[in-house]
């Protein structure tokens, strides 16, 4: 795809930002903005969805996603990184996107529905949690977004959006609104501390990018293993051992791993000895990104003036799909104002 290529990607800020998320998107993100056009949202309006009662948590949180984004190297003089609730055209366009959605299709929504079923939101789900990714086909559209770069669990938001586009652009005859191709992230999933479920906030087993390395040391401590590695001369296994897992995706030498393996299956090494190795690479590799966010949060208004710097070339560009989808849909009254 070629340059002008328009990618659109985007977090809640519910939370700072972990391994989890550099390995399934901000890694990707850092090479993405060499060669498309990139837009990175913060999306607030979306956090909101199931935490309106919380303002606070978002408004914190807005500042660490920015700092995270900044540390990992998305640079802003490549990517435009800006705050959903700052571009009102958002908010426009998913009005009148509605139109177009029955709410049996959006009861439909397997990522919805799972999220419905785990915070058990039954019949009393809102409105504005049912309808957020008509809402994202905002996100995604405003800007014109032909490519997003999302994990599986975002595919359904996809469908929704090129569902509302091939509808708006068929009932107004126009060709105002672009489809959006999923760019699948083919990374597995990142598991957790316990090796239960992937990295997450919400399940307590995350490694933050903004975790000190005492933190880190003490959070490798605590990783599942094997459990039936008892005694160091034990034969262990590295299948599902989640110190493993890490290592074969943060440690770059490569035959090192493999002896360590080999080690580790013959018996006579220690969890305590891989968990030390482990504690090294990470913080080595965590180490340029926490001294870039120390340098950064000395300077908090800097980040914000990036935020709002981007959300105003957002907004430039929201304006003209605005006047296009306006046109399309027979709003562009100004029109009617001139003598002819
Ligand atoms: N729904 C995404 C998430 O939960 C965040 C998001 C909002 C997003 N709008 C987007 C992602 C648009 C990609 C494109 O992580």
């Amino acid at each position: 795809m070629a340059h002008d290529t328009i990618v659109l990607t985007g977090d809640r800020p519910t939370g700072p930002l972990h391994l989890g998320h550099y390995v399934g998107s901000l890694a990707n993100r850092v090479e993405l903005q060499n060669t498309y056009k990139q837009f990175v949202m913060i999306a607030d309006v979306q956090a909101l969805t199931d935490n309106f009662d919380n303002p606070q948590k978002v408004r914190d949180n807005i500042l660490q996603v920015g700092l995270d984004y900044l540390a990992v190297g998305i640079d802003p003089n490549k990517s435009t990184i800006f705050i959903q609730s700052l571009i009102p055209q958002i908010a426009e366009l998913a009005i009148f996107y509605l139109n177009f959605v029955t709410i049996n299709r959006l009861k439909r929504n397997p990522t919805v529905k799972a999220e419905i079923a785990q915070k058990n939101y039954g019949e009393n789900v809102t409105a504005g949690f049912l309808t957020y990714p008509v809402h994202q086909a905002a996100d995604i559209t405003v800007v014109k977004g032909a490519l997003v770069p999302i994990g599986e669990d975002q595919l359904p938001m996809i469908e929704q959006t090129n569902e509302i586009v091939r509808a708006f652009n068929r009932t107004y005859n126009a060709e105002v609104l672009v489809e959006a191709k999923p760019l699948i992230s083919h990374v597995p999933r990142l598991p957790g501390l316990d090796g239960k479920g992937k990295m997450s906030k919400s399940l307590g087993n995350a490694i933050f990018l903004s975790d000190t390395a005492d933190v880190v040391a003490k959070k490798v401590m605590s990783m599942y293993t094997d459990p039936d590695h008892i005694r160091v001369s034990d034969p262990g296994q590295v299948e599902g051992n989640v110190v493993f897992t890490y290592l074969d995706i943060f440690d770059t030498d490569k035959n090192e791993i493999r002896e360590l393996k080999a080690h580790y299956r013959r018996g006579g090494l220690g969890d305590v000895v891989i968990k030390k190795k482990l504690i090294e690479v990470l913080n080595g590799f965590l180490d340029p990104i926490r001294t870039r966010r120390a340098e950064l949060e000395k300077d908090l208004a800097y980040v914000m003036a990036v935020l709002f710097k981007g959300s105003q070339d957002t907004q430039a560009v929201a304006a003209q799909t605005m006047d296009e989808v306006r046109k399309a849909m027979r709003l562009d009254y100004e029109t009617m104002l001139k003598k002819s």
